[in-house]
């Protein structure tokens, strides 16, 4: 203890040391880290996993076993889509129909577990099906992959290089370009860029591609490899390099997920006197008020971030139910909110000659073709469903339920607040929580049609229903 006096951190892990022994927490798993997991079988890794991380192997067995799929075929696919499979993952595969966009009627899938993003779709789907619907437009379809190296030389001689380097780079890329170019893609550009402002001897090769349907990360990062071949062997046959500037340290080469030139822009609006949403609210202040809370999205990040997460609410799920990469997508959004040099809101919004207008504007660097479209059954269905959208058209559809996401969203937070809607739709994840039969759980969906839901209420309305 006197230690501890002159030197506190002595003291803390005391105090800690005997916490610990009055309050023993649960035994950590004194497993040995293993070799060759990989390659166990599927029950062998069961085990292991079981029996050296969950308290009861048996029953976590069980918990994993419930989600296998009795169709062998298909449970193989699942399996080998990543490595050490142990089961699958599931996510409720929804529908919020009546999209009219572009004069043409979507019903669109979307994988999400958040209880009300599905519901607030639809009905912000029908609120604009009765107004025009959705106006959409692709801005631009450009993708990019870089090479980054290091080269210690003479700028002018390098910039000498890349020009003479330059048609060998998409010579040598040929194989890897030919059907993408005779569908009408292919690599748009290759500059060199002189990044040594921003990092010391940093040149990179910046490059755009036009991949059409497939999102074209496969496609990208190859023909950057090749790049990167051709770029070195060339250096080295260069006559007018040293020695020294022959040898280009190349330190990566890989496609970019931030997509500002693959923009979608999606908008909806109507006359104020038609922007009735129910209520004591008339249209003038509903609209005032939808333009205030963008506004002030736009100028307050904290703002901006929750009203942005909304939005991907929407992106996101169609983004999962038709296979393509939420990650990517997610990076590249987040990037362009902030490309100003402050996170900012992606929707707009205006009253102008008596209009109410709202609309985004969103890289979305999609695939239609490739990946997990052909692969995984539901992904097929999904993009079935969709009416088999090219890659442009699956950008418009995704950024309309992005659009329609925050319409609904700000529309609650600036009328009744967010909680009426989300409670309503969190009252069965509750209900399911406390174990309530069907018959207790519709008892209690009555009784909170007229009363307001809190987690607390459902619990005490639960408890009585239990007693009575
Ligand atoms: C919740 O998932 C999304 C919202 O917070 C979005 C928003 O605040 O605009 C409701």
């Amino acid at each position: 203890m006197i230690i501890g006096w002159f030197f506190p951190e002595y003291n803390l892990r005391w105090a800690y040391g005997h916490y610990q022994y009055l309050y023993p927490s649960k035994p950590i798993a004194m497993t040995k880290p293993i070799e060759g997991f990989s390659k166990l079988t599927k029950a062998k890794k069961l085990d292991w996993i079981t029996a050296n991380y969950t308290d009861d192997p048996e029953a976590a067995k069980k918990v994993f076993k419930r989600y296998w799929n009795p169709d062998k075929t298909l449970q193989q696919l699942h399996d080998e889509f990543i490595e050490n499979t142990l089961t699958n993952y599931y996510l409720p595969f929804g529908i919020a129909p009546n999209f009219f966009i572009n004069d043409r009627l979507y019903a669109i899938p979307m994988a999400i577990e958040e209880s009300s993003v599905v519901a607030a779709a639809s009905k912000a789907a029908k609120f604009w099906l009765k107004r025009g619907g959705f106006k959409t437009t692709v801005l631009g379809t450009e993708k990019i992959g870089q090479v980054h190296f290091i080269y210690t030389g003479n700028p002018e001689k390098l910039r000498a290089f890349f020009e003479e380097i330059k048609p060998k780079l998409y010579s040598d890329t040929a194989s890897i370009t030919k059907n993408m170019i005779k569908r009408g893609g292919g690599i748009t550009d290759i500059k060199l860029r002189d990044k040594t402002d921003t990092l010391e001897r940093y040149y990179q090769l910046h490059c755009t591609f036009e991949t059409l349907d497939a999102m074209g990360a496969n496609f990208i990062n190859s023909c950057l490899e090749q790049f990167v071949t051709t770029l070195k062997a060339g250096a080295q046959n260069f006559a007018a390099f040293t020695e020294h500037e022959k040898n280009i340290e190349v330190v990566m080469a890989i496609l970019s997920n931030y997509v500002p030139n693959c923009l979608v822009r999606a908008e909806v609006s109507c006359p104020i006197d038609q922007l009735n949403v129910g209520g004591k609210i008339s249209s003038e202040d509903f609209a005032q008020k939808m333009v205030r809370a963008v506004e002030i999205a736009k100028v307050e990040p904290h703002r901006a971030v929750t009203h942005n997460k909304g939005i991907m609410n929407g992106i996101d799920a169609v983004i999962l139910a038709t296979g393509n990469d939420f990650r990517a997508v997610e990076a590249g959004v987040h990037a362009f909110a902030a490309k100003d040099g402050s996170y900012t809101s992606l929707t707009h919004a205006e009253v102008r000659d008596s209009t109410f207008r709202f609309w985004i504007e969103v890289p979305l660097a999609l695939g239609t073709v490739g990946g997990l479209t052909s692969l995984h059954p539901l992904v097929k269905l999904a993009l079935e469903i969709l009416g088999k959208p090219s890659a442009e058209e699956l950008m418009q559809i995704v950024a309309v339920a992005g659009l329609a996401q925050n319409f609904a969203a700000v529309r609650s937070l600036v009328t009744t607040g967010i909680q009426e809607g989300h409670m309503k739709m969190h009252l069965l994840n509750i209900l399911n929580q406390l174990g309530a039969t069907d018959l207790e759980k519709n008892q209690l969906i009555e009784h909170f049609k007229k009363n307001v839901a809190t987690h607390s209420a459902v619990v005490a309305a639960f408890e009585q229903l239990r007693k009575s």
